[in-house]
């Protein structure tokens, strides 16, 4: 179907409907500028380019946390009415929840970002870390259902009276939104999609049991419940069945609960790669260029480029770099390590410990192998997404070894911008592996020495093999697109 197509189409199935979507970061995020003038700029993250298309073809309500403290200036300004976004030629609206910060702390922090998302990647070193304590049930009962009830509240009101709204919630911030809904709008019809990985249930059982059941009810109180890859699909319904008692009908990919059926389904998200490409020939990213370049010295350049988390197993990526420079002597002074990592989650003093760890890492490195002419290892901390594309344009070698991890767009954004058939090395637990495995070096995330041999591996391919396998991906990327993603979800609540 062509791209005009389906925008049509999503158009037809939404038109007369209030269609609503939420998420903790919304598409827009207000800052003062320069000259002293509040103005939107866009919101971080995949999420927002991929729902794009469906901003220009449908009246969406973008329900979202007010998270800078312009974002509340204009939320008291509009008084209780929604945002029209953008101001000059509004095509949406937004509605920014104000939460108090010791409430977003408990909601955001503790609960979102220790919890959930350190044991859906599998992240807890169970001997040791983490105890749950009083702290984590307070986080969770003044927070994170705090402000999951204040989710469902705004989109109610966004309803605006419609019994039978289209909602689509978004992550791991929003399990228990669909059932507070619910409450109020038995008729809606919820989707919810999750962005990281669903883990095993057994691993699921560490999590305290009232948590473990509010999480699934909260789900399972929707339509549609989506993950990217199948497999993160099999392991929800795998954890209703042996933690549920509802009947889990594993070829139909469904969970009876009551009279409802609820559709367990998978669709891998996609980037926008026309909008990508369109941002990549732009004049920022050209001027950035020379700077990239110059940060390989004119080397071969193996580059990662992620935010500074965990999952994206960083420090390790160093320990195999350095273990490829032990064995493989020929490519001393050949080639670069270009490190490109955007501060996160800065208001967890895990986090911000991680930051020097990987930075003790790369001093300790290039104090050992640098020379007069060469340093193995450039290390930039800073958000910097012209210097990112311009990076994408011009690696050799892609390193993406993440423990796990929901999607990871890079590795799709690096196959769709390369201009140098540069290869990809790609970790197994990635869910963009099961789409990319025909053109990238797997790796196993923890095997130092496979990860060593696939960057030698990397380097040494023929142009012919490269060639061929960029163009794979090149193809993958491209044949499935950001509104593919949203249509299909679309259809399945919306038949
Ligand atoms: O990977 C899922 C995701 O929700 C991404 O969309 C986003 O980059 C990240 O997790 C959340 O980051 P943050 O905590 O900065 O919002």
């Amino acid at each position: 179907m062509k791209q005009v197509d389906r925008s049509e189409k999503i158009h037809q199935l939404l038109k007369d409907r209030t269609f609503i979507v939420a998420s903790n970061r919304g598409p827009v995020e207000f800052r003062t500028d320069e000259d002293g003038i509040i103005r939107p700029h866009r919101g971080a993250g995949g999420l927002v380019s991929a729902l794009e298309g469906a901003l220009q073809t449908a009246q969406v309500t973008w329900v979202a946390s007010a998270i800078t403290a312009e974002d509340e200036i204009m939320v008291n300004n509009a008084g209780g009415d929604p945002l029209r976004i953008p101001p000059e030629d509004p095509t949406y609206n937004v509605r920014l929840i104000p939460i108090g910060d010791r409430t977003y702390h408990r909601y955001y922090n503790v609960i979102s970002n220790l919890l959930l998302w350190f044991i859906q990647h599998y992240l807890w070193d169970i001997p040791i870390w983490p105890d749950i304590d009083e702290g984590t049930h307070h986080a969770w009962q003044e927070g994170y259902r705090v402000v999951n009830r204040s989710f469902a509240e705004e989109i109610v009101r966004a309803a605006g009276g419609d019994e039978a709204p289209v909602i689509m919630l978004q992550d791991y911030h929003l399990y228990l939104c669909a059932r507070y809904i619910r409450d109020k709008l038995p008729e809606a019809v919820i989707q919810h999609f999750t962005h990281i990985p669903w883990c095993q249930p057994d691993y699921l059982r560490l999590m305290p049991r009232y948590m473990k059941d509010e999480i699934i009810e909260g789900l399972l109180s929707c339509d549609c419940v989506s993950f990217h890859t199948d497999k993160y699909a099999r392991s929800f319904l795998w954890s209703c069945m042996e933690l549920t008692g509802y009947d889990v009908d594993l070829a139909d990919s469904t969970v009876q609960v009551g009279p409802r059926k609820v559709l367990v389904s998978h669709h891998p998200i996609s980037i926008d790669w026309r909008q990508l490409q369109e941002n990549a020939s732009g004049e920022a990213v050209e001027s950035e260029k020379p700077n990239v370049l110059r940060m390989a010295g004119g080397k071969r350049m193996l580059l990662r480029i992620d935010r500074i988390d965990f999952s994206k197993n960083i420090v390790r990526g160093f320990k195999v770099y350095r273990r490829f420079l032990d064995k493989y002597h020929e490519w001393w002074g050949k080639v670069v390590f270009v490190a490109l990592l955007y501060p996160s989650r800065l208001g967890l003093v895990k986090y911000r410990k991680y930051i020097e760890t990987l930075e003790h890492e790369v001093e300790e490195l290039n104090d050992e192998f640098s020379t007069r002419s060469w340093q193995p290892v450039v290390l930039s901390v800073e958000d910097n997404y012209s210097q990112s594309l311009a990076a994408l344009l011009e690696y050799d070698v892609l390193l993406v070894n993440s423990l796990f991890d929901g999607m990871n767009l890079v590795s799709k954004e690096g196959a769709a911008l390369n201009t140098r058939n540069g290869v990809i090395i790609l970790s197994e637990n990635a869910g963009s592996f099961d789409e990319l495995e025909e053109g990238v070096i797997p790796i196993n995330p923890l095997d130092i020495e496979e990860g060593a041999d696939a960057i030698n591996t990397a380097l040494l391919m023929d142009a012919g093999d490269r060639k061929r396998r960029a163009s794979i991906m090149a193809e993958k990327v491209r044949s499935h697109t950001a509104e593919d993603w949203l249509l299909d979800q679309i259809e399945d609540i919306l038949p």
